[in-house]
């Protein structure tokens, strides 16, 4: 089975959120089962020829965007232990080279985003024809490659080797669909009838590659099976697609991410003062006392309950629940650590309590890796009151580390947690997406985190829960079987 993964972001080339995580993670899962797989993603500045051994290759070719033509270059990385396990990086040096993946230093999008990934949708089908690499599927993810299955199918005659090949779009993130003025139509090149009222591209008088991508591919699927009945279910949670994905007929394919358990397990972490396990649990303690000696919060809290949370700070996360919950979650006997980047007036609420409340409230508006991994070591219970959550990694990673979720329960959060019952769960989970009910269950878990016994074993249940790739990549590889024979 030969497989084409499109991705904007990979792991660790040039992480952003959780879709890098899956495109550094499933593809060399599904290698590993035997699936012959090329990757394909933007050669942005941060990905360094020489650090990652990356081999250039001698392929250039044009790629019209309407008005303009960019020449794109190839490189490559080869698996070392894997023959059949290739990453191809689209160069150019306008677009990619020389810029991040979404946003700029200062956090804002590049305003010419629709060009960047209508030419790396537009370069990676170039790419698949000049490696010769002919795919049963090519496994499309989010708006940035959505375009690939609207060429495929809206002009055909220029893609006659791909005709059989079919394409699956996976949806991490509905609420991005990468929507444009309908004034930058002729960048597409594709036919006008495509941008009519009600036509594939069209939305509400502008264009939306996502709603296209969903039109023309042919499977749709997503990253957990709660979030795949929601978003055909209720128009808040599909961000007004819901009735775009009916009208496919097909039903939204749900397959649970896993969690790369290379990066995240407490017993082999290089970020994290002791490593422990399940049998040295004790030794999570360590961790908690190093986190807060770096961040200072006052030794005073070394008993009480620790709240972590690392995250985008974007109104997805829950950001504005928590904020309306924190002057009386500070009410509670607990210190509380926050990393996360995003929305400035989030990160400016958030700096107020950190002033307000010094050695108990910390707050850094970051993105930093290895405190991430402190963070979901050091701190006793972990946070995700998310508004809507397609999955979610970091729940995951923090079960590894017998740190207990606290989350609102939607999407992939539904489908990782199970609520504590005094024998079994994980995790303390909130049905209604509010302030009140946020509280109660942080109220709950200070409650039972003072009973040490009953705290264990719910750290234990989460740290004994396997939420290894293999078993999602089984399930892609049944999706891709099942697309093929179509
Ligand atoms: P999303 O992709 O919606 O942001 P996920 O939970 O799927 O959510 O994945 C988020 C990933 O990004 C995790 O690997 C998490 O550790 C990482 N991450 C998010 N914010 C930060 C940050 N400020 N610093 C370091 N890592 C972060
Ligand atoms: C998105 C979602 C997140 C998911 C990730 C990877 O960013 O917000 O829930 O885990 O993609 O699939």
């Amino acid at each position: 089975m030969r497989i084409v993964f499109v991705s904007a972001e990979v792991n660790p080339y040039s992480k952003v959120g959780g879709l890098g995580d899956v495109a550094g993670a499933l593809p060399a899962e599904l290698a590993s089962l035997g699936v012959d797989i090329t990757v394909m993603t933007p050669a942005y500045a941060t990905v360094d020829h020489r650090k990652f051994k990356l081999e250039s290759s001698p392929y250039r070719f044009n790629v019209n965007t309407g008005s303009e033509t960019a020449e794109c270059g190839l490189s490559r990385w080869q698996s070392p232990q894997n023959p059949n396990y290739q990453i191809g990086f689209i160069e150019n040096e306008f677009y990619f080279g020389s810029r991040g993946v979404y946003t700029d230093q200062n956090g804002n999008y590049y305003r010419d985003s629709a060009r960047r990934f209508l030419l790396f949708s537009k370069a990676t089908l170039e790419a698949i024809r000049v490696l010769n690499l002919n795919p049963d599927v090519i496994h499309c993810n989010d708006n940035h490659s959505a375009l690939i299955p609207v060429y495929l199918r809206a002009k055909s005659h220029d893609y006659p080797d791909l005709q059989n090949t079919r394409v699956l779009l996976t949806l991490h993130n509905i609420g991005y669909q990468g929507i444009v003025e309908m004034s930058a139509r002729r960048i597409y090149d594709l036919p006008d009838e495509l941008f009519f009222p009600a036509a594939p591209l069209e939305w509400f008088g502008r264009i939306n590659p996502l709603k296209a991508g969903i039109f023309y591919a042919d499977a749709v699927s997503t990253v957990s099976p709660t979030h795949a009945v929601e978003i055909m279910k209720e128009d808040s949670l599909s961000a007004g697609l819901k009735n775009v994905l009916l009208a496919t007929g097909n039903p939204v394919h749900g397959i649970v991410n896993g969690v790369d358990y290379s990066e995240w397990n407490p017993a082999n972490d290089r970020y994290i003062t002791k490593p422990y396990s399940i049998e040295t649990l004790q030794d999570k303690f360590h961790n908690k006392v190093a986190l807060m000696n770096d961040i200072g919060i006052s030794p005073e809290f070394v008993q009480k309950l620790l709240i972590g949370m690392v995250s985008r700070l974007v109104e997805q996360k829950g950001i504005p629940v928590l904020i309306g919950a924190l002057e009386r979650i500070l009410k509670m006997e607990i210190a509380i650590v926050i990393l996360g980047s995003g929305e400035a007036e989030y990160e400016q609420s958030l700096r107020q309590f950190a002033e307000r409340f010094p050695g108990r409230f910390k707050f850094d508006a970051g993105y930093n890796n290895p405190l991430a991994h402190k963070i979901i070591a050091g701190s006793d219970i972990f946070l995700m009151p998310s508004r809507y959550e397609p999955c979610g990694i970091t729940q995951m990673a923090a079960l590894k580390y017998g740190t207990v979720p606290v989350a609102h329960k939607t999407g992939g959060l539904a489908d990782t947690i199970t609520q504590w019952n005094g024998q079994t769960g994980n995790g303390f989970l909130f049905d209604n997406y509010s302030a009140d009910d946020l509280l109660n269950s942080v109220s709950d878990a200070v409650v039972t985190f003072h009973h040490k016994k009953t705290w264990r074993l719910l750290q234990q249940n989460g740290m004994q829960a396997d939420f290894s790739w293999r078993r999602s990549s089984e399930q892609y590889i049944t999706l891709y079987q099942k697309i093929i024979n179509s």
